[in-house]
């Protein structure tokens, strides 16, 4: 086993990066109130990060109807536009490669976002979820099944975010198909109970998935884009009849379109998106089917990413957690210098504290 295989470079469709360690997309949920826009603390946050092979945005709501989450960022208004401007040329100014996190939670919201309404979702089905609202945690209603037409105008909303992250000088953009969000609602059978042409089939579960895939394609190109899924996790209460067969469907389709990579979150065990029942493991049966770049996810260590990398189980790693209080985390494990604990009660929301003062190690 090569001990330097993390350190060495790998072509992600038109980039090449520097190393096999992505920053994995994390919620920070510190945009700037009202408008949700990212905040000159976002650009130092992502900056500080830059010697990451490639930084993937936190959750970026394509749409002001695919919020679920307080102060998380927006890619549909101008001023959100021109805030993102800021995180992408600080992150080139580091030396960095940055892509946008495309997001549309679907059912996973709450009233309090839209004016009073219910979120929309492919099918009237009540998530196992809470929401954090302006008014402290909130149950999560049964929402809103979307007309065909307005399935259709969503894939365009998509489209738009795109335009709009490759106006703010993203390097490409992922498709968050992952983690029960909207996009995984319409592909898993327990959260779709459709009778268009967005639902029964698998053939028409996935539909939506590669329609907006397209969209971004159209936008970027395959190299500039990615997809995020979570085949094995049950986030929100989300389930699928077969997640083998459906995830193996989705993923050679994507394997057409020639993508920059896919990225699949398949908890190792006794991490803290493990589900309770285990359905997997299904990413090595993804792999074997997706040829193009492919990045494993979900409670990876320096070793056990080594480990993975050796055994060809990925091409590259993605880290979550470890970047939030090491943003040198490639020089820490370069050196095994020992890796900060970050603190969980600055995860989500507040100041700068817990975001941008996590010092590098030298
Ligand atoms: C604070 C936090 C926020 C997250 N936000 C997102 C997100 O916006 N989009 C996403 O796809 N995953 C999100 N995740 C999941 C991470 O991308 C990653 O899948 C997970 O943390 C497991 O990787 P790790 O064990 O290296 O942290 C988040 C995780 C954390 C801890």
């Amino acid at each position: 086993m090569s001990a330097s295989m993390l350190f060495t470079p790998f072509q992600v469709g038109a980039l090449t990066l520097p190393n096999r360690i992505i920053m994995a997309p994390m919620t920070r949920s510190r945009a700037q109130r009202p408008g949700n826009v990212p905040t000159p603390s976002t650009a130092i946050y992502y900056a500080q990060r830059a010697t990451a092979g490639l930084i993937i945005s936190e959750g970026s709501q394509i749409s002001a109807q695919a919020v679920g989450y307080i102060d998380t960022p927006g890619i549909h208004s101008a001023e959100q536009v021109a805030g993102w401007k800021l995180v992408t040329e600080a992150v080139h100014a580091a030396g960095g490669r940055i892509f946008l996190q495309l997001w549309h939670v679907g059912a996973i919201s709450h009233p309090y976002f839209h004016n009073g309404a219910l979120p929309v979702a492919p099918s009237a089905v009540k998530p196992t979820a809470t929401a954090f609202t302006g008014n402290g945690m909130e149950e999560v209603p049964t929402p809103r099944a979307l007309d065909t037409h307005e399935v259709k105008a969503i894939v365009e909303d998509f489209r738009q975010a795109a335009k709009n992250a490759q106006a703010a000088g993203f390097d490409g953009v992922e498709v968050h198909g992952a983690n029960g969000f909207l996009i995984d609602q319409f592909l898993q059978s327990g959260t779709n109970l459709r009778t268009d042409e967005y639902g029964g089939s698998l053939e028409n579960r996935a539909r939506f998935a590669l329609e907006v895939v397209q969209a971004a394609v159209d936008v970027f190109g395959a190299d500039r884009v990615g997809y995020k899924m979570s085949p094995s996790a049950n986030l929100g209460g989300i389930s699928d009849a077969d997640p083998l067969a459906t995830f193996s469907y989705l993923t050679g389709q994507l394997e057409r379109f020639g993508l920059a990579y896919l990225h699949v979150m398949e908890a190792l065990p006794g991490h803290f998106m493990a589900p309770k029942e285990s359905k997997g493991p299904i990413a090595p049966a993804l792999r074997k089917i997706f040829t193009g770049p492919f990045i494993l996810n979900g409670g990876y260590t320096k070793e056990v990413a080594e480990r993975a990398l050796s055994l060809h189980e990925a091409n590259l790693i993605s880290f979550g957690v470890p970047f939030i209080a090491n943003p040198d985390l490639v020089a820490r494990y370069r050196t095994d210098t020992p890796l900060s604990q970050a603190d969980p009660s600055t995860f989500y929301g507040g100041t700068d504290k817990g975001y941008v003062d996590y010092p590098s190690s030298e």
